[in-house]
């Protein structure tokens, strides 16, 4: 039997237990139904619009969530405007952009619904909307993403790099929580869309091997085409498509590049180097209905990185400055 002050004590354990789960609170789909509900609707339509005017900004959306995520967690500090000390100054996110099409979103919403709407939630809504423009599936997004005040270049020190190896995509990926299939699904089925600048390519086309070669996984006949787009000492800023073969489509169709040695990036490539992630790569040839729903599935679980929730962070009234 419990005494009256074990009893009271179960009470506090329990009034603290309510507490803290709901200042952490959770992420939930349609949270903005009753406080804003044409959030979803306003962030779609600058997306929309953004896209007609520039298809490319399909895959630049895309990208946006993938290094917001990976510093800090999903909530939008990547979009803080820090200068060279920012995240936005750390090599690995060169090239990221976006943050004008999110501002956008953003002042419309602060213009309906007043400090209701994270830049964070902003953000990851707006990956979907690309996601689902450039032909993939439509997937809800739990919303209820707090925005954070930190950006800061050291922590985004540690993103995942074209050059790394497979062992350390994988455990980079694992330390966010991500699997091995996350990381097909993800760098591979997002790599199925965009742009890659030559800049990337240097390592991978002139200086692979101890001795000046190139990825020996290109395939000939590709690496001549590469060669030619991205000459050595050529303009580093020169783009190039991902996916050569449907360029604004998102599909299955970079698993069988990467199989064929047509993997323009070298992190695409690695993911043939290792047992099970060639063996998911694999599974996914030729089954365009399993890729799109694990790929939908995968970014969900991408935008559940580390957020903040309840009464963690704040909601920024711009997304370029902390309140
Ligand atoms: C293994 C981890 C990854 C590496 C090493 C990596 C690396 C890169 C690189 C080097 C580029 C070219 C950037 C430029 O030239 O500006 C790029 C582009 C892109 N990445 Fe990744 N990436 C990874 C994972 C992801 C993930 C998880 C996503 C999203 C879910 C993503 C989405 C994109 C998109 C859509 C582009 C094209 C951007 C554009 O056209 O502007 N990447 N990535």
């Amino acid at each position: 039997m419990l005494n009256c002050n074990s009893m009271h004590l179960l009470f506090a354990l329990f009034i603290i237990h309510i507490l803290f789960c709901s200042s952490r609170g959770q992420l939930l789909v349609g949270f903005y139904s009753q406080t804003c509900p044409t959030a979803e609707s306003i962030v779609r339509s600058v997306v929309d619009e953004t896209i007609k005017q520039d298809p490319g900004n399909a895959a630049v959306l895309l990208r946006l969530q993938f290094h917001d995520c990976f510093v800090e967690g999903c909530d939008g500090s990547i979009l803080i405007n820090n200068g060279a000390e920012g995240e936005g100054g750390a090599g690995g996110n060169l090239g990221v952009g976006g943050f004008d099409i999110i501002e956008d979103a953003k002042s419309k919403l602060e213009s309906v619904c007043p400090g209701v709407v994270s830049c964070a939630d902003i953000v990851a809504l707006a990956a979907r909307d690309a996601v689902s423009s450039a032909n993939g599936q439509f997937y809800e997004v739990p919303t209820g993403r707090r925005d954070g005040r930190v950006s800061s270049k050291t922590l985004a020190a540690n993103l995942p790099d074209v050059d790394d190896s497979i062992q350390l995509l994988k455990s980079k990926f694992w330390q966010k929580g991500l699997s091995d299939k996350d990381l097909v699904l993800l760098s591979a089925g997002a790599h199925t869309i965009g742009l890659t600048a030559c800049f990337f390519m240097q390592k991978r086309l002139y200086n692979f091997t101890t001795t000046g070669g190139s990825d020996p996984s290109i395939n000939p006949g590709f690496l001549k085409l590469l060669k030619a787009t991205c000459p050595f000492n050529g303009d580093p800023n020169v783009k190039i498509p991902l996916d050569p073969v449907s360029e604004f489509t998102l599909d299955d169709q970079i698993f069988l590049n990467i199989k064929n040695g047509l993997a323009v990036i070298a992190s695409d490539a690695r993911l043939y180097d290792d047992n099970n992630t060639r063996r998911i790569l694999e599974s996914y040839i030729g089954s365009e209905r399993s890729f799109q729903a694990d790929f939908a599935e995968a970014m969900v679980k991408m935008g559940k990185i580390d957020v903040k929730t309840g009464s963690q962070g704040e909601i920024r009234r711009v997304c370029s400055v902390v309140n």
